[in-house]
């Protein structure tokens, strides 16, 4: 890098220093004043040796240092050696006549003198060469200072950088922590959410007795058809919640319009029942994270032809989620209808029949797998379960109830086929604590 000092000339920085002249010989001490007095330097002079190292001790800013060689007591060299502890970077200079050149080559190589200066000199050579000294020396002394603001930066920065990573390493354990405490509250949230939609479809189904399981079921048909669609998640969701309390309106109508069927209704029951989608929505209604069900709710009796309720919205005009729940129920209904280990093909037979009319026609594929793996289900578990009692204190995660459970005041805790894993443990383990109950009906494993 340049130096801006060298490249303007500017010389002004000389002030700062002192240069030391030291003779024994006043006459020539005072020749040596004479050819300095324009220097900016300051110039200051002894006449010993001892004289000399005073001085030096006594002077800050020393750039140069000129002595005589010949001098009684202390001879130049001597002098010069033993001010390079008083002034280490300074420039030393022995005045030295032709016939002390052995004597001069022996004090520069042991370090005392730097430079010579032969007697006579030629003072313009001499002032040019302590100028350039003085120059020397400052920027010596300059670069010095230099390197250690630039040390004394790289320090900072190194502690503001590893200020900086601690820092940046508490914020990101604190970050992660909210992070994993949000994770957790929503996750906790989505528990409580999901199972309040289930105990609001534990209470639809303790009402409607005839349709017992049927809002589970078709919550079961309409997710997996809705996967199989590839549905996004935040959807089938809402599908599901739809689905579980799809019927949920229901809870308006008369227990004997409950027991009818729709054949069967009396102009009053009948619209109450036409209602039902409507009031099934209303009820959810307050509930702003169940709004996007309602309105699932509301369509789930629209028909693909437009002739269903309560809107008659027909075709693509039908929410998909309503219109797949409408399929779920219809299949659900069917297959109840159903005995014997081919009642699904029987009961799709039936359905397929409706393709274009009750339903989108492209949603029947979606279907078939679902009520295979359902009715199966039902199948298998009915037929071929191993069932047993145990007490509650009993219950262990993995097993799957048989029977409805209800607790001796009469709430339906769980539906049967319901598996039990440790959270619902653990929970029905809770509620008989408080509302006791005999025995419990399982199953663990199925035959063959
Ligand atoms: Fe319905
Ligand atoms: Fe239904």
């Amino acid at each position: 890098m340049s130096n801006p000092l060298e490249e303007t000339g500017d010389s002004s920085f000389m002030s700062q220093y002192t240069v030391v002249m030291v003779d024994d010989e006043q006459n020539i001490l005072q020749s040596l004043k004479r050819c300095f007095r324009r220097e900016q330097y300051t110039v200051v002079c002894a006449g010993s040796g001892a004289e000399g190292l005073k001085l030096v001790a006594a002077t800050t800013n020393i750039a140069v240092i000129i002595s005589d060689q010949r001098m009684p007591e202390m001879n130049g060299s001597e002098f010069l050696t033993r001010t390079r502890e008083l002034a280490p970077n300074a420039t030393r200079m022995l005045l030295t006549g032709y016939s002390d050149m052995e004597t001069t080559v022996a004090a520069m190589n042991e370090g005392g003198a730097t430079h010579y200066i032969g007697k006579p000199w030629e003072d313009s050579a001499l002032l040019q060469t302590v100028r350039d000294c003085v120059r020397h020396y400052h920027l010596t002394i300059e670069n010095r200072r230099q390197q250690e603001i630039i040390n004394q930066q790289n320090e900072e920065l190194l502690s503001w950088n590893q200020n900086l990573k601690d820092r940046v390493m508490a914020q990101t354990v604190q970050i992660r922590k909210q992070i994993d405490d949000l994770r957790a509250l929503n996750l906790c949230q989505q528990d409580t959410f999901h199972g309040m939609v289930e105990s609001l479809a534990a209470l639809v189904e303790l009402r409607v007795q005839k349709s017992r399981h049927h809002s589970a079921a078709t919550a079961a048909l309409s997710v997996a058809m809705a996967e199989s669609l590839g549905l996004p998640e935040h959807e089938r969701e809402t599908i599901r919640t739809a689905a579980l309390l799809h019927d949920i309106g229901k809870n308006a109508m008369s227990d004997s319009a409950l027991a009818s069927d729709d054949g069967s209704f009396s102009d009053e029951q009948l619209l109450k029942y036409r209602a039902h989608p409507v009031l099934g929505q209303t009820a959810l209604d307050s509930i702003v994270a169940m709004r996007p069900a309602g309105v699932l709710i509301r369509h789930h009796h629209e028909r693909y032809d437009g002739t269903g309720f309560p809107d008659g919205l027909a075709g693509d005009a039908i929410p998909i989620g309503s219109a797949i729940i409408a399929l779920a129920d219809l299949c659900d209904r069917e297959m109840s209808r159903q005995v014997g280990s081919n009642g699904v093909e029987r009961a799709l037979g039936t359905i397929a029949k409706q393709a274009g009319k009750a339903f989108l026609p492209s949603l029947l594929p979606h279907l078939t797998a679902p009520a295979h793996a359902l009715f199966d289900h039902r199948f298998e578990l009915h037929d071929e379960l191993l069932e047993h009692e145990v007490a509650p204190i009993k219950l262990t995660s993995g097993m799957m109830l048989t029977r409805d459970l209800f607790s001796r005041s009469g709430l339906l805790l769980l539906q049967a086929w319901t598996e039990l894993d440790e959270a619902k443990v653990i929970a029905l383990q809770r509620i008989f604590t408080i509302d006791p109950i005999g025995t419990i009906h399982v199953t663990t494993r199925r035959k063959g």
